[in-house]
């Protein structure tokens, strides 16, 4: 990387392990299981590997890239993480504003410790322009997810993330493990206070439910805000909400914490990108640490790419600072890459520039 804090990728989780308790660590590390989806989507990308182009001329780059109408300076954005205040007392505030601040946008979910208004106006102060989008579990009674919509359209959200790989909670072995259920005391889901069906000031639990189309149907109905279906990993899926009127398409594994045996996101990415063929953007997570993957996601189809725990490591281990700090240095990376590649903008990138490592026998 060629940031001033950049360092293999490992550096950055160990460096955060320092620095948080071992069950709150673990609870940001850890996946579903063996961990096998966690681990494969860093080494799914480990076993790409790009073929450049040359002389392509050129000396100038532009990585924008545009989603929903908006130009964003680079194909990143930051994924939804739960309980950004138990990495840093900042939490999400610290976030927003850094994110804000590098023009990187950013999807700020219901699981947030920080309400969604207070995020917004946190990303605000850093730009006016920032680009906060809203993601939801589809909650089982109507009326939640509906007040839900309504608090993120006011705090000028513009657009739902919807996650759909949830229909019941993964089996995080490590929090089993360590007894981490509860945020500790003066922490909350904030989003999820004063809802329809709770005491006043009382927050209610994050339910998952096994949702339907109809369901997408009725949030479709609830909000003119672009919709984004996060989870997909079948074509067929991504065919079905394209269909359906879906607006963009995040390809994830949730981070490897939902199913184990789920593929890798990027493993996922092609056949996903090939179904959609270019009727909406595709956006992926799952593994993304260094520019090289950019590239590899953006060459097999994606619009853009989130990162999760680059951001939860750089939040616990350097605040507001930290998080801009990274974010910089993965979009610096990305464009050395780029021009490493021959590439001018990130749609140069191309899949026959993606090759599998390993020679083949003979
Ligand atoms: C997540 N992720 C997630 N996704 C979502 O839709 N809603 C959520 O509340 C959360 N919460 C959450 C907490 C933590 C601690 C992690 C690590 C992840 C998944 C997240 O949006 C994203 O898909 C992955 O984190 C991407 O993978 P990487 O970048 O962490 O490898």
């Amino acid at each position: 990387m060629t940031g001033s804090h950049a360092g293999p990728p490992h550096e950055p989780a160990a460096a955060a392990r320092e620095r948080l308790g071992p069950e709150h660590y673990d609870y940001f590390a850890g996946g579903a299981g063996e961990e096998t989806a966690l681990r494969e989507n860093e080494e799914a990308f480990g076993r790409l590997a790009l073929l450049p182009r040359v002389l392509r001329g050129g000396t100038v780059r532009d990585t924008r890239v545009s989603v929903l109408g908006r130009d964003w300076p680079a194909p990143l954005f930051v994924s939804p993480t739960a309980f950004h205040r138990l990495a840093h007392p900042d939490g999400e505030r610290a976030t927003a504003r850094a994110a804000a601040a590098t023009g990187i946008p950013l999807v700020t979910g219901v699981a947030a410790t920080t309400a969604v208004a207070d995020v917004a106006a946190a990303a605000r102060e850093a730009d006016p322009e920032a680009v906060v989008w809203f993601q939801l579990y589809p909650q089982p009674e109507h009326e939640v997810s509906a007040e839900l919509v309504l608090r993120a359209e006011r705090a000028g959200c513009s657009a739902l993330v919807v996650t759909v790989d949830s229909p019941v909670f993964g089996t995080r072995t490590r929090d089993l493990r360590n007894g981490f259920h509860d945020l500790p005391p003066g922490l909350a889901a904030e989003n999820m206070r004063d809802l329809p069906g709770a005491a006043p000031g009382a927050t209610r639990d994050i339910a998952m439910c096994p949702a339907g189309w109809d369901d997408l149907a009725r949030l479709r109905e609830l909000t003119d805000l672009p919709l984004v279906l996060k989870g997909v990993l079948h074509p067929e899926d991504a065919r079905i909400a394209v269909e359906r009127g879906v607006d963009a398409l995040i390809v994830s594994n949730h981070g490897g914490r939902q199913l184990d045996a789920a593929a890798a996101s990027v493993e996922a990415l092609p056949a996903v990108a090939e179904a959609v063929a270019g009727r909406v953007p595709v956006l992926m997570d799952g593994g993304v640490r260094r520019g090289g993957d950019i590239a590899v996601a953006l060459a097999l189809g994606a619009r853009a790419v989130g990162v999760g725990r680059p951001v939860l490591w750089a939040l616990a281990t350097g605040g507001e600072d930290g998080v801009r700090e990274a974010l910089t240095a993965l979009r610096e990376d990305f464009d050395q890459v780029l021009a490493l590649c021959g590439g001018h903008r990130p749609r140069d990138l191309t899949a026959d520039q993606v090759t599998p490592r390993g020679l083949p026998y003979r």
